[in-house]
C-alpha cells in the first residue's frame, strides 16, 4: 500500500496493455480508478478481475467523443490518459484512423480535463518523437523529425500539453515510453509489437520474423517500471515537473538479434526444442527508427523514477501469462 493519499482518478485505455497494469497499480495503491476503453485494440479480460471492486469501475466510452469525454472526467482529480493507437504501420496504412484518436482524441481529454478543474494530467508520449535524430542517448529536449504519422501525432501531444501547462497552469507530465512489454500485450494481428510476436512465434516453434538485419536497437522496458513511474508523475509535488516530459525506460540498449537470442534462451528452459528455432530476416519496415536508447536521468532526477526490471527479468515475468493465454 502506498503512503500517498488516495485520488479519484481517471484511466483512459484502461483496458489496454499497459492501462490495465496501471490500473492494477492503483487500485493496489489504494486510489479510485474510473476506467475509460472503447475496446478497440483491448480486452475486456485485462481488467476483469478489478471489475467489482469498490474502487474500480469501467466505462466504454471513446476518446473521439467529446461529451463522453466530458462524462468520464466529471468528479476526477488526476487523469492518467493512454488511450491512443499504438503502431507506427499502423499509422502508416491508416493515418486518419490515427490522427482521430491520437490527436483530435488527446485534445478532447485535454479541454473536458481543463474544463473539470483536473489539475493534474499525465499522459503517454512515445520515443518515436526522436525520429530521424541521431543522437543517443536520447535526452528530452533534442528531438528529430518526426518518421511516421504516428510520431507527429505525439510531438503535437506534447505541444498542447505543454500549451496547457502554460496558458492555464495545468500540471502535464508527459513520459516517453520506449518500447515497453509485458503480460497482456497483444501478440495478434498485424500491429502488434516485436517481444509479443517472437514469444507466440518460438511457442509455435516457429521463426520469428525480424524486419531487416536484426542490428537495429531498441531500449525494452518491462511495464511494472512503467506503472511505478506513472504513480510517481501522480504523486510528484515539484513545479519543475510541469508541462515537462521525460522518457520512461530501462537505460539499456539491446539489438533485435540480442533480443531473440535472450528470449530463445528463456523460452528453451520450458520446450529445449525452442532453443534450436532460428529468427528469419525480412524486408526493413518503413518509418522505423534505427536506434533507441534513454537516457533516464530526468525522471530519476525529477520524479524518483528507477526501473527495477531489466530485460531479462521482465521476459522472465511476462512469459508465463503467454504460456497460459497463447500456448
Ligand atoms: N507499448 C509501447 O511500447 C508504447 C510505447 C510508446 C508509447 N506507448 C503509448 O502508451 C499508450 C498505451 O499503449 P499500449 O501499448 O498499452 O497499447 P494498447 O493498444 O494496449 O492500449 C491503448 C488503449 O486505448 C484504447 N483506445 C484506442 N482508441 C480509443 C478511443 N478512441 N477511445 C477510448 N479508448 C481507445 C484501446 O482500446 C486500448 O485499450 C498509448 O498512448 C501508446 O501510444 C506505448
Amino acid at each position: 500500500m502506498s503512503s500517498s493519499p488516495s485520488r479519484r482518478i481517471l484511466v483512459t485505455g484502461g483496458s489496454g496493455f499497459i492501462g490495465s497494469h496501471v490500473c492494477d497499480a492503483l487500485v493496489a495503491a489504494g486510489h479510485q480508478v474510473r476506467c475509460m476503453d472503447n475496446l478497440a485494440t483491448s480486452r475486456r479480460e485485462n481488467i476483469s478481475h478489478l471489475e467489482g471492486g469498490k474502487t474500480f469501475t469501467f466505462e466504454e466510452a471513446d476518446i473521439r467523443s467529446v461529451d463522453q469525454c466530458i462524462a468520464a472526467v466529471n468528479g476526477v482529480e488526476v487523469v492518467v490518459h493512454l488511450a491512443a493507437l499504438g503502431s507506427v504501420p499502423r499509422s502508416i496504412q491508416d493515418p486518419l484512423a490515427t490522427h482521430a484518436t491520437n490527436l483530435t482524441g488527446f485534445l478532447n481529454m485535454l479541454e473536458a480535463a481543463r474544463s473539470a478543474g483536473v489539475r493534474r494530467f499525465v499522459y503517454a508520449s512515445s520515443s518515436s518523437v526522436y525520429g530521424d535524430s541521431k543522437e543517443l542517448p536520447k535526452q528530452e529536449s533534442y528531438i528529430g523529425r518526426p518518421l511516421s504519422p504516428y510520431a507527429v501525432t505525439k510531438v503535437t501531444n506534447e505541444l498542447y500539453a505543454g500549451v496547457y501547462s502554460r496558458l492555464h497552469g495545468m500540471d502535464t507530465l508527459g513520459l516517453r515510453f520506449f518500447n515497453v512489454f509485458g503480460e497482456r500485450q497483444d501478440p495478434e494481428g498485424p500491429y502488434a509489437a516485436a517481444i509479443p510476436k517472437f514469444i507466440r512465434a518460438f511457442l509455435r516453434n516457429e521463426a520469428p520474423r525480424i524486419h531487416g538485419d536484426g542490428l537495429q536497437s531498441r531500449d525494452f522496458t518491462y511495464v511494472g517500471n512503467v506503472s511505478r513511474v506513472i504513480e510517481q508523475a501522480i504523486a510528484v509535488e515539484d513545479a519543475r515537473c510541469s508541462g515537462e516530459v521525460f522518457n520512461v525506460a530501462y537505460g539499456a540498449r539491446t539489438t533485435l538479434l540480442e533480443l531473440v537470442h535472450v528470449l530463445r534462451e528463456e523460452m528453451a528452459r520450458m520446450d529445449e526444442a525452442i532453443g534450436r528455432v532460428e529468427p528469419v530476416h525480412v524486408a526493413e519496415r518503413a518509418g522505423d527508427v534505427r536506434d533507441s536508447l534513454a537516457d533516464i536521468s530526468k525522471a530519476r532526477e525529477l520524479l524518483g523514477y528507477e526501473p527495477m526490471i531489466d530485460l531479462r527479468t521482465g521476459l522472465r515475468k511476462a512469459l508465463p501469462w503467454y504460456l497460459e493465454h497463447w500456448r
